[in-house]
């Protein structure tokens, strides 16, 4: 199959489209032995392609689960912050993956990456109704009306309307939430909106999926279809 050398550098993880442009015009990619410099060019996949004398191949879909630490940014990079691609296993180092959503740095648990952009897409998209359960500590006291307040779904404090959630109080300062969506901050500024500061944050599950006795810091491969049944990789 003939494919354009900069996309396909690119979608086999060698580094961002715009990236592997500038490689390519650089000299510094080889196909079948001989440079090349114009990214357009259309290359046969079996050809032997190496960028910076390193060979790259395409790696499969690859649906990863981490239980991520606090003080981590969810970004593919940072200048300041260190970032969840440093838990990444270094097989993995290829494979082009990325987050799907974030986890605020001081946000611990699970945080699933993927190299199919439609599959996490999907795995986002608030109509399809994939819940994401968090565990949370929290200040003051939550009751009866808070978790009405949730499942009608709140309004935030600067006028953002949230879809209906689930708020189940486990006991005294400790909740489960479990919301279909993602908005910057979602749980904690829900939780501000009726009065409850959050003091510890944790996912524990998306979909089906949960993370269980996976330690902290540590990855486990997983199907689509251990988040929700029927959900496959689309590449
Ligand atoms: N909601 C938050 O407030 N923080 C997160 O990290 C995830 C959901």
């Amino acid at each position: 199959m003939l494919m354009r050398l900069d996309k396909y550098l690119s979608e086999a993880g060698a580094a961002s489209r715009r990236d592997c442009k500038q490689m390519i015009r650089e000299g510094r990619v080889t196909v079948d032995g001989v440079v090349i410099r114009e990214p357009e060019r259309k290359i046969d996949s079996d050809a032997v392609i190496l960028a910076d004398g390193r060979e790259v191949k395409p790696t499969g879909p690859v649906l990863l689960m981490l239980h991520k630490p606090a003080g981590y940014l969810t970004a593919v990079e940072d200048a300041v912050w260190k970032t969840v691609m440093e838990l990444l296993p270094a097989e993995y180092s290829n494979a082009g993956l990325k987050p799907i959503g974030r986890l605020d740095a001081e946000t611990e648990g699970l945080l699933l990456f993927t190299n199919d952009g439609d599959l996490a897409h999907r795995i986002l998209a608030p109509k399809r109704k994939i819940w994401k359960t968090y565990y949370a500590e929290h200040t003051g006291v939550a009751t009866e009306e808070d978790v009405q307040a949730f499942s009608e779904g709140l309004t935030l404090k600067d006028g953002t309307q949230c879809l209906s959630a689930e708020l189940r109080i486990l006991s005294e300062g400790k909740a489960e939430i479990r919301v279909c969506e993602g908005k910057y901050h979602q749980v904690r500024r829900m939780m501000a909106s009726r009065h409850l500061k959050v003091t510890y944050l944790r996912r524990t599950a998306v979909g089906k999926a949960e993370l269980g006795d996976l330690p902290i810091g540590q990855t486990k491969l997983l199907r689509p279809d251990e988040i929700e049944d029927g959900l496959s990789f689309t590449t």
